[in-house]
């Protein structure tokens, strides 16, 4: 099955790719992370002094992370000196070097750097929401270099579409979407004190948790520039997410947290399993599942009242016991009163056993 993408003109062998953080933040990380199959590299953030972390930085939150990494904790310096002439030597994918963060670092991250990668991945996580100085960023970065330039969104800005047209405009190839939720807190009641943080007490939310904002913001961003390239990123955990990150309008995706709560090797058997998964949902190849429309608008204002399918049910009562409208008695049977049945889905979504359809 072809896997093959591409993402402003760099051909990948397949869809998927590290998002920014601590796997890719060293030489033999990456190199390791290459070894799984991934079809294309992004490293850690680099700016131009190392970042001071504060520890612990990273927990798991059920099936989120919470983070309060920084930065590379290299500078700028040492990427140049003893990771990236090795890195560049030694790695056979495209390389997207991600860097941070105002115009007058760029000024200085970019020439250093552009030697050394196939394009460049810019965090505006810290540059605040001002599409005037964020577009004078691209600019600045766009002057600087010929290679493709794809900027990072964080889900705290308000208008993603024009955040999306301010660098589109100003020479951006593409935009990933979306950088980790915040901030959040996460509280450890028995000590009275926050688990890990900033001075804040804030941590920034990422993996799973934030898959349905991600979806959102690709799909916000593929439908007003349908030919801008958009790379998803945001709560991957499995090749079902990277089809629906796909059909919500990616080019590619990038995946870390699930990576990180589940074992690094979940890249490799997401891409092993990719082409089986594929084919199930009827789907030829990737390119196939990027170019199909994504269904959305059709929407009623009628009820549709559900069906039980009493050969599958066992009478667990759950559906009964979540009803927002009362609609639903279960005995040695499930009854449903149309009367009261707002048609609203709920559980269809929920019954374990999938007893239930007609409404969704
Ligand atoms: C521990 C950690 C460190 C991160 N560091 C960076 C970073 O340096 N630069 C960046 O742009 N994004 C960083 N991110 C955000 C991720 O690249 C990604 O956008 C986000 O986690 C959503 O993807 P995921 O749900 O697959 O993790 C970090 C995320 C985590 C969890
Ligand atoms: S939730 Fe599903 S299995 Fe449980 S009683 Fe309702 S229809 Fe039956
Ligand atoms: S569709 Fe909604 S209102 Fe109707 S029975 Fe199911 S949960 Fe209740």
């Amino acid at each position: 099955m072809e896997l093959k993408t591409r993402i402003a003109g760099i051909e990948l062998k397949n869809p998927l790719m590290p998002a920014s953080g601590p796997l890719v933040g060293s030489y033999e990380k990456m190199m390791a992370i290459e070894k799984f199959g991934v079809g294309c590299m992004v490293g850690k953030t680099i700016s131009i002094k190392g970042a001071e972390v504060p520890r612990p930085c990273i927990i798991s939150n059920g099936n989120s992370i919470m983070n309060a990494e920084l930065w590379s904790e290299y500078p700028l310096q040492y990427w140049l000196t003893g990771i990236l002439p090795a890195l560049r030597r030694d790695l056979s994918i495209p390389l997207i070097l991600s860097v941070g963060y105002t115009k007058e670092d760029m000024e200085t991250l970019i020439p250093a750097l552009e030697g050394f990668c196939d394009g460049f991945e810019v965090s505006t996580h810290y540059v605040g929401k001002d599409l005037g100085v964020i577009g004078e960023t691209v600019r600045t970065i766009t002057s600087l270099t010929d290679k493709p330039v794809f900027m990072k969104i964080s889900p705290h800005i308000p208008n993603p579409v024009a955040f999306a047209k301010t660098v589109k405009e100003n020479g951006a190839k593409g935009i990933v979407a979306i950088n980790s939720l915040g901030p959040t807190m996460k509280i450890d009641a028995a000590n009275r004190r926050v688990l890990a943080g900033n001075e804040s007490g804030e941590l920034w939310t990422s993996g799973p948790a934030i898959k349905p904002i991600a979806l959102a913001i690709v799909n916000k961003i593929k439908t007003a520039l349908p030919d801008f390239t958009v790379i998803g990123a945001g709560g991957v955990e499995n090749a079902e997410d990277v089809v629906e990150f796909l059909l919500a309008g990616a080019d590619a995706v990038q995946m870390l947290s699930a990576a990180m709560l589940k074992g690094k090797d979940l890249y490799e058997r997401i891409i092993n399993i990719l082409p089986e998964v594929l084919a199930k949902l009827n789907f030829s190849c990737v390119k196939e599942v990027i170019d199909t429309p994504l269904q959305k608008g059709a929407v009623k204002y009628q009820p549709s009242n559900p069906a039980i399918d009493m050969e599958k049910c066992t009478l667990c009562g759950l559906c009964e016991r979540v009803c927002p409208y009362f609609a639903l008695s279960v005995t040695d049977k499930v009854e449903v009163d149309t009367g009261r049945c707002f048609g609203c889905g709920l559980c269809q979504s929920r019954c374990p056993v999938k007893a239930i359809s007609g409404v969704l």
